[in-house]
């Protein structure tokens, strides 16, 4: 997608071969009509899928998901890295290892939001090791539901998520996909 590449050449930095800093327009400060480019985007490549529940994680997936979702004219349900105390036991649950950023959470997300009759789309900012997605993917399973369509704003090819995810057979659309990158230089896959 040449307006993401572009905006990510123009405003996105390199800090070291493993992580880019996104920070002016997708995960600090957003910029809605890239978001909105971006959602567009995706709802058109998944529209026959026949999605009835947009899904993210908290938090910067949330604005490209969003844009999504209103796009498909369908609700986004935004999976939380902490139990909320208002969502009783009538919640769903799974842990996630954060090789990213070296942590563990449990997602979690209230039964009452997705369940067996839906068609799921999951729209993240990053693919990097892919654990957060592969936890969202559990999610759903234990929900009954059914994972119709992966979307990325920015994968990391040269990291082992999008082989792991592949494995799933799930379709997956992935924007803007990073080959390798050095401090200060971005080479995109294709
Ligand atoms: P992983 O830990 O298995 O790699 O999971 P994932 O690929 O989802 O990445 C975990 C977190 O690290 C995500 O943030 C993701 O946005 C962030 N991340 C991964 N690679 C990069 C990168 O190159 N640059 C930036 N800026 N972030 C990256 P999160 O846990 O969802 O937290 P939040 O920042 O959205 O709140």
């Amino acid at each position: 997608l040449e307006f993401l590449k572009e905006k990510i050449l123009s405003n996105g930095q390199a800090i070291d071969e493993h992580i880019l800093k996104v920070d002016s327009f997708l995960n600090h400060q957003v910029e809605p009509l890239l978001m909105q480019k971006i959602g567009k985007e995706f709802a058109l490549h998944f529209l026959k899928e026949k999605i009835t529940k947009v899904a993210t994680i908290e938090s910067s997936g949330i604005a490209p998901a969003l844009f999504t979702a209103l796009e498909l004219n369908v609700p986004l349900v935004i999976l939380k890295k902490q139990p909320s105390k208002i969502l009783n036991n009538d919640f769903c649950q799974t842990e996630v290892k954060s090789f990213t950023k070296g942590n563990t959470y449990n997602l979690t997300v209230s039964k009452k939001y997705i369940n067996s009759n839906d068609h799921v789309l999951f729209i993240d900012d990053f693919l990097a090791y892919g654990e957060a997605a592969l936890g969202a993917l559990r999610l759903f399973e234990k929900l009954s539901a059914k994972p119709c369509g992966i979307g990325i704003v920015i994968e990391k090819s040269f990291q082992p998520g999008r082989t792991k995810l592949n494995e799933l057979n799930i379709p997956i659309y992935s924007l803007a996909k990073i080959k390798k990158m050095t401090k200060g230089n971005i080479i995109f896959n294709d």
